[in-house]
């Protein structure tokens, strides 16, 4: 049988990661656009680095994804690559506005005038909401408080023009929170995961955070993998919202993972004011009715799960 080709910009990101894993166990032949860099970006696609084919570029070289577009001919395009931090949105906000907003853009010109047939998948993020009530579903006005917010919802609008005006198959995933032991270090799940186990260990003393009262949907990052490329294989294209339909608070986090390693977080965790940020996006909860209804899509590992994986694979880690 013909292998489908699938191109993933951000591959060595999380959810980069993860979906290489899953299209390479449905057959296609995975390609991934990597940067350069001075040290390992690679960990997590270590283990499948010989199975897929790998693209130096850049987001911001619209000439460089115009050939590589042109030369594959991708029946799905999964647009993955940002910068996806949202409090260092505030401190490069032109960087993000160029890498997370534009090259988007970028990307969509590259399949209209060089493979219009192929299938996108656009990264969309409920960071657009901004504080808008919960819960949030696809017909909530969106209305973002950071720079990486912006940025994300000039994609957003970008893909839904092109998929207009061009009559191009692109869909907007509008993804909640979504973690696992491949989560950067910087995302709160993984710093307090990390940060409560050095402290058991004694190699901290405090585990500095922000704003403990914010509440996120959080869910497993393979669960979200499937969402996305269930997307590309409707008759029509759409947007979706992704999420577990479940909200927690920073400290309900930290709750749950010190119980699990054992220890009590209120010892340890010094709350931080430079950590908090210029505007806060306060309580994210998805509706995903859509999602469940027209993909049969649904999350598989609760919240409780998801920490103590990542507090299992913290564990392992030499
Ligand atoms: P991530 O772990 O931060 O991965 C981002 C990926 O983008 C990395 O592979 C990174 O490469 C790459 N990248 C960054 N700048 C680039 C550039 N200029 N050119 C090419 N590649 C570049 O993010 P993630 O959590 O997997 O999220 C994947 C996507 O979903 C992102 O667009 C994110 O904004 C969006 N999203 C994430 C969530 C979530 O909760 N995880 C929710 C909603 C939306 P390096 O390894 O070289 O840095
Ligand atoms: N990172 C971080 N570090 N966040 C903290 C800290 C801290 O020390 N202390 C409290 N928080 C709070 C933040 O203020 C925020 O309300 C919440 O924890 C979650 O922060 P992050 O884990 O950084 O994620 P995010 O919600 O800002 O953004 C993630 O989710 C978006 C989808 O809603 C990222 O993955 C984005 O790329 C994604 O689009």
């Amino acid at each position: 049988m013909i292998k489908k080709t699938s191109l993933i910009t951000g591959i060595s990101g999380q959810d980069g990661s993860y979906l290489a894993e899953f299209l390479l166990s449905k057959n296609y032949e995975v390609h991934g656009l990597i940067r350069r860099s001075a040290t390992d970006n690679l960990k997590n696609i270590e283990g499948i680095k010989d199975k897929v084919y790998l693209h130096y570029g850049d987001l911001e070289n619209e000439h460089h994804l115009c050939s590589l577009v042109y030369k594959l001919q991708p029946a799905e395009i999964y647009n993955l690559a940002s910068q996806s931090d949202v409090r260092v949105s505030f401190d490069a906000p032109e960087y993000t506005g160029n890498i997370t907003g534009l090259g988007v853009t970028r990307i969509l010109e590259a399949v209209r005038n060089f493979s219009s047939k192929s299938k996108v998948y656009q990264a969309s993020s409920s960071e657009m909401f901004g504080n808008a009530p919960a819960p949030q579903n696809e017909n909530t006005p969106m209305a973002p408080r950071s720079p990486y917010g912006a940025a994300k919802l000039y994609g957003y609008n970008m893909c839904k023009v092109y998929r207009e005006a061009y009559g191009l198959f692109i869909c907007n995933g509008i993804g909640f929170n979504h973690e696992s032991p491949r989560r950067g270090e910087n995302f709160v799940t993984k710093k307090v995961v990390k940060g409560l186990l050095d402290a058991k260990r004694g190699r901290i003393k405090k585990l500095h955070l922000g704003n403990l009262e914010a509440k996120r949907d959080w869910g497993f990052a393979g669960d979200y993998v499937r969402a996305m490329h269930l997307m590309l294989q409707q008759d029509k294209p759409d947007d979706y919202v992704i999420g577990t339909g479940e909200a927690h608070s920073v400290k309900d986090l930290l709750q749950i993972a010190s119980k699990y390693i054992g220890i009590s977080w209120k010892d340890y965790v010094e709350i931080d004011k430079s950590l908090f940020r210029p505007t806060e996006v306060n309580h994210l909860l998805a509706d995903s009715r859509k999602a469940r209804e027209r993909l049969g899509w649904k999350p598989e590992v609760s919240f409780k799960d998801l920490v103590k994986m990542m507090v299992d694979y913290e564990l392992n880690e030499k």
